[in-house]
């Protein structure tokens, strides 16, 4: 299959009605989203819920989100309640997806067998455009193939998927960088399955009863079963070792630099740090306090890391909350939790 590469935006009514097309008529279609690119298909439609999976390669069991145009749209595919809409008034159309039961509309497919559905209202105007045109939710889990870091750029869509979807909508770098928020929610929680742009601190200025799931910040222990069937698979993994350094107790320049002398190693540093250390395979980050600039590269940078073709890579060990708590999720999994230095230190 010949996979078509379009840029666009929100007025290029051309070739999102042809994307849109595409959608009703079962076939994939790469769409820009403020957190990371999806790949998009009617989630109404079980064989096209499939097809997701196989141009993923992803475990059939791991379920994805639907995309709505408006908080209300909702109602078609799930059984909303009133702490939803106290949180779509705050947070939609935006980067948080919540876990609601699921109506017999929605096929098994698209929610890995479960009897949930993960709905989502994205704020790209791209996506949201879309999503009206089609008149459809539309299932989309990120656009990488399965255990790759999710897409941020067009190109990243175009290195995993060519030849295996027909179109891709290039709305330029995703603002976000990580994917969004994911929560399960009661009449009167919040648990907090997957970290993102939306903080823990925000969803309990709504909800004061709200947790965080254990597999965030920990591994599963063996034989748990996890909230969220993506927890226990292995993800955003570069192909090099990563290291994260708990910069607490280790001096990151100071071991980086010594690395540098004797592996064929890559440094995801702090911009404050590039003139400190050999100008050789720098990953610079941001600065040290920009966590935003830092959510933004982060997955540009591990797909870079794997293009640089090094054996290892170090970076620092991300603080485990507010915003950066989206990072330190992302970066203990890629590591596979390899931490030098005190805090989680097995090194
Ligand atoms: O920002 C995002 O959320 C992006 C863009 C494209 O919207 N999408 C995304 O989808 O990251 P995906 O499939 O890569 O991640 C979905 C996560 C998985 O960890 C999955 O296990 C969880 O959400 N999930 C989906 N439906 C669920 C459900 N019914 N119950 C529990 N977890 C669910
Ligand atoms: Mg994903």
């Amino acid at each position: 299959m010949k996979t078509e590469i379009f840029k666009v935006d929100e007025g290029s009514l051309e070739i999102l009605s042809r994307a849109a097309e595409l959608i009703k008529n079962g076939e994939l279609v790469a769409i820009p989203t403020e957190t990371v690119y999806g790949l998009g298909a009617n989630a109404l439609d079980k064989d096209a819920c499939l097809s997701i999976f196989s141009a993923k390669g992803r475990p059939s069991d791991n379920p994805l989100i639907v995309h709505v145009a408006k908080p209300e749209d909702a109602e078609k595919i799930s059984f909303t309640c009133p702490l939803y809409y106290k949180l779509a008034e705050k947070f939609m159309p935006g980067p948080l997806t919540i876990i609601l039961p699921k109506r017999e509309i929605v096929p098994k497919e698209a929610t890995g067998g479960l009897d949930t559905v993960a709905i989502r209202c994205p704020s790209h105007l791209v996506a949201r455009r879309l999503i009206e045109l089609s008149g459809l939710p539309i299932a989309a889990p990120s656009a990488n193939s399965s255990g790759k870091p999710s897409p941020t750029t067009a190109k990243h869509v175009l290195d995993d998927m060519d030849g295996k979807i027909p179109m891709i909508l290039d709305g330029g770098e995703c603002e976000v960088g990580v994917e969004s928020t994911v929560i399960s929610i009661t009449d009167n929680s919040i648990t907090l399955l997957r970290p993102g742009k939306v903080t823990i601190e925000e969803l309990k200025n709504v909800c004061e009863n709200t947790q965080i799931a254990g597999a965030v910040k920990e591994e599963l222990k063996e034989g748990e079963t996890p909230l969220s069937p993506g927890m226990k698979y292995k993800h955003y993994a570069p192909r090099a070792e990563l290291y994260l350094i708990d910069d607490k107790y280790i001096d990151f320049v100071a071991f980086t630099k010594q690395k540098q002398k004797t592996e064929k190693c890559a440094v995801m540093c702090y911009d404050e740090e590039i003139s400190q250390l050999e100008n050789k395979n720098l990953l610079p980050v941001g600065k040290k306090e920009d966590i935003k600039m830092q959510t933004h590269n982060l997955f540009i940078l591990l797909r870079k890391a794997d293009d640089l073709g090094v054996d290892t890579v170090y970076a620092h060990l991300p603080a485990d909350e507010g915003e950066s708590l989206a990072i330190y999720n992302r970066m203990i999994r890629a590591c596979a939790h390899r931490v030098l230095g005190g805090r989680n230190g097995k090194g």
